[in-house]
């Protein structure tokens, strides 16, 4: 069973973007299938940290493309990524200890975020006017 599954409705037209959240999908439901199952602390913390770790680096990727293209929303949007990132350490750190071995809502967490994040957020990213290009 999965949480959320990819559908082109996620989609925001950046094809980097979009490969990077259907990877991001794919952990999150591994994360989820996991924790469901009373999986053990090593296996759900390999999740957690290639969720965290591809976060950053998808997150990176974004905030190129804003800075390209001279992205009004930068500040704001680069905010978004750093509260997520901020509270997913918060959780990783926590459950070092404590290694949850039932969901408690992380799994739902994580998609939530990243299907709002992904339609408010990173969809304005898609057919930037490029500051460079010539108006008609
Ligand atoms: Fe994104
Ligand atoms: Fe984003």
């Amino acid at each position: 069973m999965v949480l959320i599954d990819w559908s082109e409705d996620f989609a925001v037209g950046i094809p980097e973007v979009d490969k990077d959240h259907q990877e991001l999908i794919e952990d999150i439901n591994g994360l989820y299938q996991q924790l469901g199952s009373g999986g053990d602390e090593l296996t759900v913390m390999d999740f957690l940290t290639a969720v965290y770790a591809e976060s950053r680096e998808h997150f990176i990727r974004e905030e190129e493309i804003m800075l390209e293209q001279d992205y009004q929303g930068y500040e704001d949007h680069k905010a978004e990524h750093e509260r997520f990132l901020e509270r997913l350490g918060e959780l990783m750190g926590a459950s070092q200890d404590d290694v949850p071995n039932e969901d408690g809502g992380m799994s739902l967490w994580l998609s939530h975020w990243l299907v709002n994040h992904s339609q408010v957020h990173d969809a304005r990213l898609h057919n930037l006017p490029n500051k460079n290009s010539k108006a008609p």
